[in-house]
């Protein structure tokens, strides 16, 4: 790997000092984990594919003004984004009951919610990133109200133009796993989205069949794991066109 300080490693990604000030590069790695770090596994191809499909995701997501950290694809591997204050949350919407959702309170995985339920996690591998509400979020200060109205309104508006995308492509859109960051314009701040969309922090089920082609597939021994990560990028009309067993390593950034 090209010599660059790294500024973070994380379970899929790790992130690079970028090219200029204020910018980093976003390196997907093919290390899949599952139960706050439990489970450990590689999907051959994995960082390729939702590299791709992000940036797929954040580029139509910009068009449509929802701000996001990404600037572009460097190369099969690496993105380059804007370097942001991460908001210590995971805020996860859903419009299918499945996953924590359907464990904790005993409801029928596959049960369409009567609308969309926004919940927010504290993001802290120790305590096993913990659900919390609003008054823990703004008690502790990790997003004042403002920001949490921003989020809320983002991830929304997210969910609204992903659900329609990926039913255009025959493809339920289940839940998913949005984080946010600040962005710091002299003094002005913006909420913009962070970190990847993919199908590592989705759920995603075929229309017709239900059948998964998200990160659930690892979680639960289903097998076929790079396949459908690899039938999410077809649908969406992306996938690479050396394939994903185009495993070179990154290209130099400069
Ligand atoms: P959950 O049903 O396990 O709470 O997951 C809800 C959604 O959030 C699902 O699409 C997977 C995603 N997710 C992550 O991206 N990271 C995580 O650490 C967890 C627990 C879930």
């Amino acid at each position: 790997m090209a010599r660059r300080r790294q500024v973070y490693e994380g379970k899929a990604k790790i992130l690079f000092e970028g090219p200029e000030p204020g910018t980093l590069v976003q390196y997907f790695k093919d290390d899949a984990t599952a139960f706050n770090n439990q489970k450990k596994g590689t999907i051959t191809g994995k960082g390729v594919l939702n590299n791709r499909i992000s940036e797929y995701l954040m580029t139509r997501l910009n068009e449509i003004g929802v701000p996001t950290h990404f600037i572009r694809r460097l190369n099969m591997r690496e993105q380059l984004v804007r370097e942001v204050e991460i908001v210590p949350l995971e805020v996860v919407v859903r419009n299918v009951a499945a996953g924590s959702l359907a464990t904790r309170l005993g409801i029928q995985e596959g049960t369409r919610l009567p609308r969309s339920i926004i919940e927010y996690y504290y993001k802290n591998d120790q305590l096993g990133d913990p659900m919390v509400s609003e008054e823990h979020i703004t008690c502790f200060g990790w997003a004042s109200t403002q920001d949490l109205d921003d989020m809320v309104s983002l991830a929304l508006r997210v969910n609204d133009f992903l659900t329609g995308l990926f039913l255009g492509v025959g493809i339920t859109l289940v839940d998913f796993k949005l984080e946010f960051g600040r962005l710091w314009e002299n003094e002005d701040m913006r909420i913009v989205l962070a970190d990847e969309i993919s199908p590592d922090n989705c759920r995603l089920w075929d229309l017709k069949t239900g059948e998964k082609m998200d990160k659930d597939r690892f979680r639960k021994d289903l097998g076929k794991v790079e396949e459908g990560y690899q039938e999410v990028a077809r649908r969406l009309g992306i996938l690479p066109e050396a394939g994903v067993r185009d495993m070179k390593g990154p290209e130099t950034v400069q």
